[in-house]
């Protein structure tokens, strides 16, 4: 076995069953700012006994505060493979552990879901907008995400148990269109780790981070524009300000002449990005 990202698919027996793996999840996710959800989240993953097992931080915030960047940027940190599994409400247990697929000879194969692919690497699972999926595919996660940390696929006919190396991290928003989570998984899933809004300073770093090609002057309106919708108290994001500063970069770039309409082509971005209440913000 080997954790290089590769488009040939690894095996492994286990029970005298061969599964097929996955691979790893390959981005150039830095972390910006926020020392301190950095912190606590590595310090969920850290085994400091040979009686002590790792907890299953819990990522909590608005959509596009850097939930998922954040749970990357600090499997990487740890120098593990980082395999992301993106939750829906249509996931089924199966589809979270093992699934059966139909070979060209007509035979059964099992294909391991980047989770399960995480547990038998040793890898960082991340559990992406977990809380889209139902409580049936919870059900097939309690024992992993207690002290018994094992699966059982009922597909396959088998238990995997997890490497020591393995760590999960589930991130959640906090909008509408979620189940409940049951009761039973909320308490496996600690601790819980808030992301708020970054600081000026931070905003301004990881735009220029993302978006190395983009102008100042661009910027600097752009992280003024979510500051004053910060301190109001709107949902507009990191996320937003890069798709704004984005495609104002870009229709600066594909301007004829002149750039003395620049501050209408960022309302324009503003505008089209997030609808004319975000108007409100700008000066
Ligand atoms: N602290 C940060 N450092 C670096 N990049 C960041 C940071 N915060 C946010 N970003 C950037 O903001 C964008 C949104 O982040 P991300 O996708 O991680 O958000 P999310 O909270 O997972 O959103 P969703 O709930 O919609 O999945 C990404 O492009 C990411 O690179
Ligand atoms: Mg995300």
């Amino acid at each position: 076995m080997n954790d290089l990202p590769s488009q040939h698919e690894s095996r492994v027996t286990i029970q005298g069953i061969e599964i097929a793996l996955g691979f790893p999840d390959e981005f150039q996710f830095e972390w910006i700012g926020q020392h301190d959800v950095l912190d606590q989240l590595l310090a969920a993953w850290l085994v400091i006994d040979p009686n002590d097992i790792p907890l299953n931080p819990r990522l909590i915030g608005k959509p596009g505060v850097g939930k998922t960047t954040l749970a990357y940027a600090a499997a990487k940190k740890i120098n593990k493979p980082v395999y992301i599994y993106q939750c829906t409400m249509d996931t089924r247990p199966e589809d979270l552990l093992i699934s059966p697929v139909v070979d060209k000879n007509g035979g059964i194969r099992y294909v391991a879901s980047s989770l399960v692919t995480a547990m038998i690497k040793g890898g960082v699972c991340i559990l992406d907008e977990a809380n889209r999926m139902s409580e049936k595919s919870w059900a097939s996660l309690a024992a992993l995400l207690d002290s018994r940390r094992y699966i059982e696929s009922i597909v396959a006919g088998l238990k995997v148990m997890a490497h020591p190396d393995f760590r999960i991290c589930v991130t959640m928003n906090d909008d509408a269109s979620t189940f409940e989570i049951p009761e039973y998984i909320h308490s496996r899933l600690q601790p819980q780790i808030y992301l708020d809004f970054p600081e000026a300073e931070e905003e301004k770093r990881i735009l220029k981070e993302n978006l190395p090609f983009a102008d100042d002057y661009i910027i600097d309106y752009v992280i003024s524009f979510l500051q004053r919708a910060h301190s109001n108290n709107e949902n507009y994001t990191v996320r937003d300000g890069i798709n704004i500063t984005r495609y104002a970069a870009k229709r600066i770039a594909s301007l004829k002449s002149g750039r003395d309409n620049i501050d209408n082509l960022l309302r324009e971005s503003i505008l089209m990005t997030l609808g004319d209440e975000a108007l409100n913000y700008i000066l």
